[in-house]
């Protein structure tokens, strides 16, 4: 977790007597230091107290630069120390790891390696002119890597949510469902084990790891995909969704995005939207 000031602290931020945009720094610092090490397998091999050296050896890691990172870990509160011994906390166990109820370690990740070097390429631009001349998508191209490390992000912060989602949307079985910019799939597959069937359209790149994610999972009907986004030929859904889309889009790209998801419904059909990041 970035660094919570202390009571002391905070009446020292409030009366402008410290500088607080050392926090700032501060925060930086801990998202990097959590994506490196979930790179490297820290979180993961960590999942009983051991020494320095056999991590280090287990990680194939240098004992004393591994330390660093262990140690900047402690002070963060996602490694617990004593003496030469480490371990993961429970935050750790909760929320970056597998195991636990979400793991947004690979959020972190898809911040450091993707979202962070396209605000440097196109912020400023973006807020001089008003556009940042490419999207991320765009931007991302044909990069498998990068589009792997991204929508392994997006259903890192999707796994927060699908759930009550699902809930919200009551029951869904029998329903046609077509999933616009369903990316990873995690909506996709739930709502499929819930008895949709569901057609997921994306950009192909995207395509890969919803496959996999339908391949995966255990539903009575495996989402499709499409990736010809475009397209505005399939129609009579009962449900659409556009979730997490609209907020990379320009307003004018937005009303086209609406208007394909409208002519994509049945008479009656529901329109579901939702932006955890607009
Ligand atoms: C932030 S992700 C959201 C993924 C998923 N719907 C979720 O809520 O977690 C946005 C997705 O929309 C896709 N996307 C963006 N513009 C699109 C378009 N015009 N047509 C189809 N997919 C698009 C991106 O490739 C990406 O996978």
């Amino acid at each position: 977790m970035p660094v919570i000031p202390g009571f002391l602290e905070r009446l020292a931020f409030r009366a402008n007597l410290a500088p607080v945009a050392i926090l700032d720094v501060h925060g930086a610092a801990s998202l990097h230091t959590v994506a490196l090490a979930d790179e490297l397998g820290v979180f993961a091999a960590l999942h009983g107290p051991r020494t320095l050296s056999d991590l280090a050896a287990a990680l194939a890691c240098e004992e004393d630069a591994l330390r660093c990172l262990l140690d900047a870990l402690v002070a963060v509160g996602y490694v617990g120390r004593s003496g030469d011994e480490y371990w993961r906390t429970r935050t750790t166990e909760r929320w970056l790891t597998d195991g636990g109820d979400a793991n947004l370690a690979p959020f972190a990740r898809f911040w450091v390696d993707v979202v962070l070097p396209y605000w440097r390429d196109h912020a400023e631009r973006a807020v001089r002119e008003g556009d940042p001349g490419e999207s991320l998508y765009d931007w991302l191209g044909d990069d498998e890597a990068a589009w792997a490390t991204t929508q392994a992000g997006f259903r890192s912060s999707a796994s927060l949510l699908v759930d009550p989602v699902a809930e919200a949307l009551g029951d869904v079985s029998g329903a046609r469902v077509l999933d616009l910019g369903g990316g990873h799939g995690t909506y996709a597959v739930e709502l499929a084990r819930r008895g949709a069937s569901v057609t997921l359209v994306d950009r192909s790149p995207a395509l890969e790891p919803a496959r996999e994610a339908a391949a995966d999972a255990d539903v009575d009907g495996e989402p499709g995909t499409d990736s010809d986004a475009d397209s505005d030929a399939d129609s009579g859904y009962d449900l659409v969704l556009l979730f997490n889309v609209l907020h990379g889009h320009s307003p004018a790209e937005a009303a086209t995005l609406l208007d394909r998801a409208a002519a994509a419904l049945a008479p009656g059909g529901r329109l579901a939207i939702l932006d955890q990041f607009g």
